[in-house]
């Protein structure tokens, strides 16, 4: 059995189910976001897209944790420690979509369902950004609706999570 599973003894008083932890990892230059090419990133701060995925996650009784690195070893990191801590991950690889085999092959290897999400649609910009190495390895891509990618893409593990009790 799950152990988010509820007991289903007749003799078992029910335990409530364990919210779900969901890790949000967003990936270089992010951290500028607000500042950063606002025409083609929108004008909202990191912390503000964070705070709205909190609020979504509220919504849904998830727990969600974010976290941003410039470095690609950062992040294959927190995906590594994320195996035990968190049922599925959120990322927004930032450059490293087009070019880390290193991520492709973290999140391959901590077998956490993943979501990979953009803000601009990455397959109407130059041609280097239609190439995603995240992709085959994710649960699948919201690309091009900003903030609202984010929000739909932790909708959409948090429905594929409870799912798959
Ligand atoms: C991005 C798209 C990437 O091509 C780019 O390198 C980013 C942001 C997006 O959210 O639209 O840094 O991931």
């Amino acid at each position: 059995m799950s152990d988010r599973a509820v007991a289903s003894s007749p003799n078992v008083i029910s335990s409530p189910l364990q919210s779900l932890s969901i890790l949000v990892l967003h990936g270089p230059n992010l951290n500028l976001l607000g500042q950063r090419e606002p025409g083609i990133y929108g004008s909202l701060t990191l912390p503000e897209i964070n705070r709205l995925l909190e609020a979504e996650g509220l919504k849904m009784q998830v727990k969600v944790f974010s976290m941003q690195s410039n470095h690609e070893g950062s992040l294959v990191d927190a995906i590594h420690e994320a195996i035990g801590k968190y049922q599925g991950v959120l990322i927004n690889p930032g450059a490293y979509t087009h070019t880390s085999v290193a991520l492709r092959d973290a999140i391959a290897a901590v077998s956490l369902p993943t979501v990979e999400v953009h803000l601009s649609n990455i397959y109407c910009r130059e041609e280097f950004r239609h190439h995603s190495y995240i992709a085959p390895v994710a649960i699948g891509q919201i690309s091009g609706f900003g903030v609202q990618s984010y929000l739909l893409g932790l909708q959409a593990l948090v429905h594929h999570l409870n799912s798959a009790i």
